[in-house]
């Protein structure tokens, strides 16, 4: 007999709390301060010395031809814009995006490409666990456990050398069980900025393979770092030696076209039917859940990179994009010697050496919005705010 309870339908009213991602509290903090001189190095946007995240030019360009010539909103299929993915391949993978095994289809964003990814590999193995650096950016273990995976954390990164715990990442690859993810960032690492050196991409590659693990590679920054090559060779050699890998890419950093959700899924397996079959359940799957990418961000990069004028201008302010990065960082390194190792780092991240206190009186005194773990955007301010923020970083640390 059901009880009064078990006879109540549960409604929506029965949903448990939860907190919302905390760098999206972080943003809604930031947004209702009223003060007009506050300094946002939360979010993760690039911004130029205005302190503006602009459309790029080339971007404006681009949409402006999509405009005066797109003829028809047609549906295009799971896969999106084929041609979109043609293009994007070789930038990602060099020569490797057209080997035989190897495939690619667009995604909404880098997000949605891990969510496929990780989809896909729930599918084959429920029981495989997913090693995980810590610590990492924050969507990380919910888009895995969203997928039922399990997590096994190892530590990544040592705040207060600031460097990478590569032995204790080599521990944790030698001790995974055969069959079990291994999730690496391909380049400026978020939050640390603390990148695998080629040697290391070497040894990770080396133990992956013995250990029989399957790599998946998270690669959002692309040309924010060294370089748009540079910032892929290690990637690019754990793909050319691991039989099985999965890349998650996104343009939505390199073009500058956040909002508009441009990215890609890369399969590679050991051969072209066992690939073809991976793709048609990762289409299948995403068939449930947005059906089909949406199309304007990634039709407009495809003009830009199916051009050679436009691709040229494209690299030219992606310079642009990681000249400023670089500078702002070796301005905040020279600030002080605690904070040299800033200028050894790459992409947008880094952590400052603050205790949750410090950056809440950082947020409360001088309205200086970044994560609670002290991971802040060093191009997130205009360089007017450059000073007033490195002197009460320093205030802050030597509080
Ligand atoms: C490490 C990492 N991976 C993936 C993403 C997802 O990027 P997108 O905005 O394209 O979904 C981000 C975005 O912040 C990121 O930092």
């Amino acid at each position: 007999m059901l009880t009064e309870t078990d006879a109540r339908p549960r409604t929506l009213a029965d949903l448990p709390e939860v907190q919302s991602d905390s760098l999206l509290q972080l943003i809604a903090l930031c947004n209702a301060d009223p003060r007009p001189e506050k300094i946002d190095v939360g979010v993760g946007v690039f911004r130029d010395g205005e302190g503006r995240t602009p459309i790029l030019k080339v971007t404006k360009e681009a949409e402006q031809r999509l405009l005066d010539t797109q003829e028809t909103k047609a549906y295009l299929g799971g896969r999106g814009d084929k041609r979109f993915a043609e293009l994007i391949g070789p930038v990602l993978l060099g020569e490797h995006a057209s080997r035989p095994g190897v495939d690619g289809v667009q995604t909404p964003g880098g997000c949605g490409a891990l969510r496929l990814g990780f989809q896909l590999l729930a599918q084959i193995n429920p029981d495989a666990r997913v090693l995980l650096g810590t610590p990492t950016w924050p969507n990380h273990a919910p888009i895995i456990d969203g997928v039922g995976l399990e997590v096994e954390e190892y530590p990544y990164y040592e705040r207060g050398q600031a460097v990478i715990r590569f032995d204790a990442m080599m521990d944790a690859i030698r001790g995974a069980r055969p069959g079990d993810v291994v999730l690496l960032h391909g380049c400026c690492h978020n939050p640390t900025g603390a990148d695998l050196d080629f040697d290391q991409w070497r040894d990770v590659t080396r133990a992956v393979n013995e250990r029989g693990l399957i790599p998946f590679v998270d690669i959002a920054y692309q040309g924010l770092g060294l370089g748009l090559e540079e910032d892929a060779a290690g990637l690019r050699h754990l793909f050319a030696e691991c039989e099985e890998v999965i890349v998650a890419q996104s343009c939505d950093k390199n073009f500058s076209c956040y909002r508009d959700r441009v990215g890609s899924l890369w399969i590679k397996s050991g051969s072209k039917e066992t690939t073809a079959r991976a793709m048609v359940h990762t289409l299948q799957n995403a068939r449930e859940m947005w059906s089909m990418p949406p199309d304007h961000g990634a039709a407009t990069v495809r003009i830009i990179l199916d051009d050679a004028e436009l691709r040229a201008r494209w690299l030219v302010e992606l310079a642009a994009i990681r000249e400023r990065i670089n500078s702002v960082r070796d301005h905040i390194a020279g600030a002080d010697p605690r904070l040299t190792y800033i200028g050894r780092q790459f992409g947008m991240f880094s952590m400052l050496p603050l205790s949750k206190p410090q950056v809440v009186a950082l947020r409360d005194e001088h309205s200086i919005y970044m994560a609670d773990s002290g991971r802040f955007n060093v191009v997130g301010m205009a360089d007017r705010d450059l000073d007033r923020f490195t002197t009460a970083v320093i205030e802050a640390m030597d509080g």
